[in-house]
C-alpha cells in the first residue's frame, strides 16, 4: 500500500464563538463595479475591480436565474478582457507567506450577445491553473445563468498571488465575474505547502445534514469554505448534536461536525467523473456526537483497497472528539471510499464531512526577480501599463521572450513602434540573457553607452528613432551580434570602424543625415584576400535634405561578393531590381539606393591603401617617361616597371591642377578603395609639389578598340565568343562602380577605348572616377561625356547608352561612337536598328566574324545594345539587367541557355524571322 501521510488532530476544547463580522485578510472582489458594500447574508465586503487590476472593460446589470440566491449580486456584473494581450492578472496583496484560498466565479450571461461560451485559461503566479470552458455547458441557456464555481487552494511565498487569465483564442474573451482570497491560517493544509502545489477543490460536503441546512460558508466557516449539504447516503441515520463541536484549525465549523452518518457496519462514500489529475487529495471529519465511552474505530478503503486503517474517533469526556484525516489519493475517475467498522471497535463507523482535491501542477518558478525588476522600471518609464503577473510563465507577456531556464529570464524587448519616447533605462543593460532588442519605429533620443553586458545580444533594432550622439563603440564587443539596424537617427560622428573588421554581422546605417560611414569594399572578385574601407559623410549641414542612404554588409573575409546572377529568381527580362548584394550563400540583400552629396565635402581625410612613390623613383620606372602607350582623360599614359617588377601604367598629372593636398590624397583614398576584379586598379600614386601621378595596373593586351579595328584588329582579331565575354565582364566592372560603391560612382567616359585587355584578354575597365566621383556632377564637368543633352545630369544610365554603342561596336567591328553625342551617332543607332527592323542582321555583323556566331546570340545583343542606346534614359536597362543579359547572351551562344517562361517581360525574342515589325512593337511597349 501507499504511504500515506496523516494529519491527525484531537480537539478536546469548545471552541469560542468567532466575532463574527471580522475577514482578517480577506479579499472579495466583486468584479465589473466599483465602490463597496456589505453583503446581507455573509457579512462579507465586496470591493470593485479597480484597485486590482487596470486593464479590462467592465458591464453590469446582467440578468442572473431567478433561482440564484447566493452571489446574485455579484454574478450581475462581470469584468471582460477583449483586447490580444495574452494575459490579464489581478493581483492580490497577502499579509504573510502561507496557504491561500482563491475562488473565481463566472457567469456568462450573454453579456455580448455573441451567445458563445468563451474558452480560455487560468494562471496562478508562474503557474497554468485549469482552462476554463464555458462551452463544455452543452446547455448555454442555462450555463448563461449558472455560475461555474472554481476553488483552488495555493503556497504563496511573495507579497502578493496574481491571479491571472490568459487568452488563449482569437475567437474567446476571457471574462471573470468574482474573486476571492481567503488566508488559510495554522497548520490546515500543510499539504499544499508541502507539495508546493495547486490544489483544485473537487467536492466538499457536510454529511448527514439537519434537513433544512443549506450551504454553510463564512462566518461561520473562518476560512470562508463553502460546504454543501451531501445529498447521498440518504438512508443511512445520521447521528447530531444541538452543542457545539470543537472547531479549530482546519477543522469544519461546529455547524458541519453537528451531523454526521453513522451505521452498524459499513458505508460508502464516492466521486464520480474526477476531473483529469494523476493525483488527489482526500480530507474527512469525524466527531463522534455520542458521548459514550465505546470505542468507535474504523478502517477506510478507497476503491476496494485499505487507505487508512485503525481510525480511532472513540469519544471521551464530556466533551465531543473531532478528529480529521488527509492523505493523497490515487484514482482514475472514480473514488469510492468505504468506511468499515474495524475488528476491535464495539461502535460503527461516522463520517461529518469530507474533502476532495485534484492536485494540479507544482508551482511554477517565477521570473528571475532582478529582470522583474528591470521590465517594472520600462513599464513605469514608458508609460506600458497594465502589465502584471508573472512576465515569463506560464505565458510570456506580448512584449518580451523567456527562456525556459530556471528561473526564467528574459531573452527579448520587442518595444518597435509603441511610441515610446526619450533615453533608453541603461537598466536594460541588466536584462543579461537578451537576445533580441527590438527598439524600433519609436520616438527614443539616446542609448547607453556600454552595451557590453548584454553579451548574449543577438538583434539589436534601434532603426526609426531620434538617437543623437555617437555611435558606441561597445556594440563592436557583442560577440553574438548579427543584426544592428540604426537607420533613420541623428547619431553623429563616425560610425566605428572596428564594427565592421572585426564583427560578422549585418548593420544598417542609412538616414542618419550626421552621421560618416565607413564603406566597406571587396576587392578583386576571386581574390577577396583584402577588404578595404571607405568612409562617405553627408554634408551634415541642418536642414539639409540631402539622405545618405546606406547599407552596409559586413562580409568576413571568406565571405565575397558574388557574380550576379538573377535569372533564377528574376526571370529573363531586362526588369529587375537594380541594386542587390550577394553574399557566397546565395541569399541576397536589397541595396538601398544610395545618394551621396557634393556639398559638404569630406570632413577628414581618409587613408590610402596604395604605396606612395617619390617622383625619382617614377621617373626610373619610366625611364624617364620614355614610352608613352595612350592618351587618357587626364593625359598621356607612360609604360613603367616598378622597382619590384611590376609593370604599370603611368598618368602625371597636369602641374596645373588646382587640387589642394587635402583634397588629392581624398580622391586618392577612395581610387585605391575601387578594387575589382574588371576595373583597373590603382597601384600607387605620387604626391609631390606639382608633381603628381597616378599609377595604375598595365594591361599588356591593349583596348578593345585596338583589337576591333585598331591596330590589333588583323593581327589579333576577337572571335564573337571572346567579345561576349569581354562585354560582360567589362559589364560586371561598371555594375560594381553602380551598385556597390557608396555613393554610387558614374564613370562618365564608357567607350571602347576604355576597356583593356591583360595577358589573359580579361576585360577591365580604366578611367573611372577620374572625374568627382559623386553622382551629381553635370554635363559640363570638363570630362568627356555622351549624354545627349549638354547640360543633363550624369547618371548610370549614361554610362549604360554609351555601353550600348560598345556593343555595337562588338557586332559591327567598327567605329560607330565617337565619345560625344552626335548626330552620326544617331545615325548608326538608327542604321543599326532600321537593319534589324528589316530582319537583316547580318548587314550590320563584323564581317571578320564570318559565320563563326549564334545568330540567336546576335539578336540578343543586338537588341540589348539598341535598348541600351534608347534616347529616354528611363528605357534603358540597369548595369545589372546588362550584365544579365549578356550572361544569357553567352549561353545562347554555347547552347546552355535555357529560357524561362512565359514572363512578360522576357527578353528572349527572336528577330530573325519576318515579324520583325511586329516585334519591335512588342518590345517597345514592354519597356513602358
Ligand atoms: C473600499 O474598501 C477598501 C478597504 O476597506 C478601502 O480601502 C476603499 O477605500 C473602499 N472604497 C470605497 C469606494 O469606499
Ligand atoms: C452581520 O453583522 C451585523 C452587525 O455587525 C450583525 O448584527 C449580524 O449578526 C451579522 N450577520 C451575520 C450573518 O453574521
Ligand atoms: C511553467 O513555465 C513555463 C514557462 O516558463 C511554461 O511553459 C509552463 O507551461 C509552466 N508550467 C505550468 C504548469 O504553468
Ligand atoms: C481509541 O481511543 C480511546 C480514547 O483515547 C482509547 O481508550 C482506545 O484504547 C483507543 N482504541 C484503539 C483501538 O486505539
Ligand atoms: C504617441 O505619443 C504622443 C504623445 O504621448 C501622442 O500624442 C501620439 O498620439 C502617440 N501616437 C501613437 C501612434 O500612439
Ligand atoms: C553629437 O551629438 C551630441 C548630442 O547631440 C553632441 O553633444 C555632440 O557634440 C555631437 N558631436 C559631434 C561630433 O557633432
Amino acid at each position: 500500500m501507499r504511504a500515506m501521510q496523516f494529519v491527525m488532530l484531537a480537539i478536546c476544547t469548545v471552541s469560542l464563538l468567532r466575532n463574527s463580522s471580522a475577514q482578517p485578510g480577506f479579499i472579495s472582489i466583486d468584479c465589473g463595479t466599483n465602490g463597496n458594500y456589505t453583503d446581507p447574508v455573509t457579512n462579507i465586503t465586496w470591493t470593485g475591480d479597480d484597485g486590482f487590476i487596470s486593464t479590462g472593460s467592465n458591464i453590469a446589470n446582467l440578468p442572473t436565474a431567478m433561482q440564484l440566491q447566493e452571489n446574485k449580486k455579484q454574478m450581475s456584473s462581470l469584468r471582460f478582457f477583449d483586447d490580444s494581450r495574452t494575459k490579464h492578472c489581478y493581483v492580490l496583496p497577502v499579509e504573510a507567506s502561507g496557504t491561500y484560498l482563491i475562488r473565481a466565479m463566472f457567469l456568462y450571461a450573454n453579456y455580448d450577445k455573441e451567445a458563445t461560451n468563451p474558452i480560455f485559461d487560468l494562471a496562478v503566479d508562474a503557474t497554468f491553473w485549469r482552462t476554463v470552458d464555458l462551452t463544455l455547458d452543452r446547455d448555454v441557456t442555462n450555463s448563461w445563468f449558472k455560475p461555474t464555481v472554481l476553488e483552488v487552494l495555493v503556497p504563496v511565498e511573495n507579497s502578493n498571488v496574481s491571479v491571472c487569465l490568459l487568452r488563449t483564442s482569437s475567437v474567446y474573451t476571457p471574462f471573470i465575474s468574482s474573486l476571492e482570497l481567503r488566508p488559510i491560517t495554522g497548520t490546515s493544509y500543510s499539504y499544499v505547502k508541502k507539495s508546493r502545489s495547486i490544489l483544485e477543490n473537487v467536492g466538499r460536503f457536510n454529511c448527514g445534514p439537519a434537513s433544512n441546512s443549506s450551504l454553510i460558508r463564512f462566518p461561520d466557516d473562518s476560512f470562508d469554505r463553502i460546504w454543501l449539504p451531501s445529498d447521498e447516503n440518504s438512508g443511512l441515520p445520521t447521528m447530531s448534536t444541538g452543542g457545539p463541536v470543537a472547531a479549530s484549525d482546519n477543522m469544519p465549523p461546529s455547524l458541519v461536525l453537528q451531523s454526521g452518518w453513522i451505521s452498524d457496519i459499513s458505508f460508502s462514500f464516492y466521486w464520480k467523473f474526477l476531473p483529469p489529475a494523476s493525483l488527489y487529495y482526500a480530507a474527512f471529519y469525524f466527531a463522534d456526537l455520542t458521548n459514550s465511552s465505546d470505542t468507535r474505530v474504523m478502517d477506510i478503503y478507497l476503491n476496494g483497497k485499505l487507505w487508512s486503517a485503525d481510525v480511532n474517533t472513540t469519544a471521551f469526556g464530556n466533551s465531543y472528539h473531532a478528529l480529521s484525516i488527509s492523505a493523497e489519493v490515487v484514482a482514475m475517475g472514480i473514488a469510492n471510499f468505504s468506511f468499515d467498522k474495524s475488528s476491535e471497535s464495539s461502535l460503527g463507523p461516522v463520517l461529518n464531512a469530507a474533502e476532495l482535491y485534484a492536485v494540479l501542477s507544482v508551482m511554477n518558478e517565477t521570473t528571475y526577480e532582478p529582470d522583474v525588476d528591470v521590465l517594472n522600471i520600462l513599464q513605469a518609464r514608458f508609460s506600458l501599463l497594465g502589465w502584471n503577473g508573472d512576465p515569463c510563465s506560464p505565458v510570456p507577456w506580448n512584449w518580451i521572450s523567456c527562456s525556459s531556464a530556471s528561473p526564467p529570464r528574459v531573452t527579448a524587448l520587442m518595444l518597435s513602434g509603441v511610441n515610446i519616447t526619450g533615453a533608453l533605462p541603461r537598466e536594460v543593460l541588466q536584462l543579461t540573457m537578451l537576445v533580441d532588442l527590438f527598439m524600433d519605429h519609436n520616438v527614443l533620443t539616446s542609448i547607453p553607452e556600454d552595451f557590453t553586458p548584454l553579451v548574449n545580444l543577438e538583434r539589436l533594432h534601434l532603426h526609426n528613432n531620434h538617437l543623437t550622439g555617437s555611435v558606441p563603440d561597445s556594440f563592436e564587443k557583442l560577440h553574438q551580434l548579427k543584426e544592428l539596424f540604426l537607420d533613420n537617427n541623428y547619431f553623429n560622428g563616425t560610425l566605428p570602424e572596428q564594427l565592421m573588421n572585426t564583427s560578422t554581422f549585418m548593420i544598417t546605417a542609412y538616414a542618419n543625415p550626421f552621421l560618416c560611414i565607413p564603406y566597406q569594399y571587396v576587392c578583386g572578385g576571386d581574390n577577396t584576400d583584402h577588404t578595404k574601407l571607405i568612409i562617405i559623410c553627408s554634408a551634415g549641414a541642418a536642414g539639409s535634405v540631402l539622405l545618405v542612404a546606406l547599407l552596409i554588409y559586413c562580409c568576413r573575409r571568406r565571405r565575397k561578393l558574388q557574380p550576379l546572377n538573377l535569372r533564377d529568381r528574376l526571370g529573363s527580362g531586362y526588369f529587375g531590381p537594380a541594386y542587390e548584394i550577394y553574399s557566397s550563400d546565395g541569399s541576397t540583400t536589397p541595396v538601398h539606393p544610395v545618394m551621396g552629396t557634393s556639398g559638404g565635402g569630406l570632413p577628414f581625410i581618409p587613408r590610402v591603401d596604395v604605396p606612395k612613390y617619390t617622383y625619382e623613383e617614377i621617373k626610373t620606372a619610366t625611364d624617364n617617361f620614355k614610352f608613352q602607350t595612350g592618351e587618357g582623360v587626364i593625359g598621356p599614359v607612360y609604360q613603367g616597371t616598378l622597382p619590384d617588377g611590376k609593370q604599370v601604367a603611368v598618368i602625371p598629372l597636369s602641374s596645373k591642377s588646382t587640387l589642394t593636398h587635402d583634397e588629392f590624397t581624398a580622391e586618392v583614398a577612395i581610387l585605391s578603395k575601387i578594387q575589382h576584379k574588371h576595373l583597373v586598379c590603382l597601384v600607387g600614386y605620387c604626391d609631390e609639389p606639382q608633381r603628381r601621378v597616378l599609377i595604375f595596373e598595365y594591361m599588356a593586351k591593349g583596348t578593345i578598340r585596338d583589337h576591333l579595328y585598331g591596330k590589333l584588329s588583323t593581327s589579333e582579331p576577337l572571335s564573337w565568343k571572346q567579345r561576349l565575354e569581354i562585354a560582360l565582364n567589362a559589364a560586371r566592372g561598371l555594375q560594381f562602380l553602380h551598385t556597390q560603391c557608396a555613393p554610387r560612382i558614374i564613370h562618365g567616359d564608357v567607350k571602347s577605348s576604355n576597356v583593356f585587355l591583360n595577358e589573359e584578354l580579361a576585360a577591365k575597365v580604366a578611367e573611372f572616377g577620374l572625374a568627382k566621383l559623386r553622382e551629381d556632377i553635370t554635363a559640363t564637368s570638363g570630362f568627356m561625356i555622351s549624354e545627349f543633352s549638354t547640360g543633363e545630369k550624369l547618371t548610370t544610365k549614361s554610362d549604360v547608352f554609351n555601353f550600348g554603342i560598345v556593343l555595337l561596336e562588338c557586332i559591327c567591328g567598327r567605329k560607330t561612337a565617337k565619345p560625344a553625342a552626335t548626330t552620326e551617332n544617331l545615325n548608326i543607332i538608327q542604321w543599326v536598328k532600321s537593319s534589324l527592323q528589316n530582319g537583316n542582321i547580318r548587314a550590320i555583323i563584323d564581317p571578320t566574324l564570318g559565320k563563326n556566331y549564334n545568330v540567336e546570340a546576335m539578336w540578343h545583343v543586338a537588341e540589348l545594345a539598341l535598348l541600351s542606346t534608347d534616347e529616354r534614359a528611363v528605357s534603358r536597362p540597369t548595369m545589372t539587367q546588362v550584365v544579365r543579359a549578356l550572361a544569357e547572351a553567352i549561353e545562347i551562344e554555347s547552347g546552355t541557355f535555357v529560357a524561362i517562361q512565359p514572363s512578360a517581360n522576357s527578353s528572349v525574342v527572336s528577330l530573325k524571322d519576318s515579324k520583325e515589325k511586329d516585334r519591335e512593337r512588342d518590345g517597345r511597349s514592354q519597356r513602358k
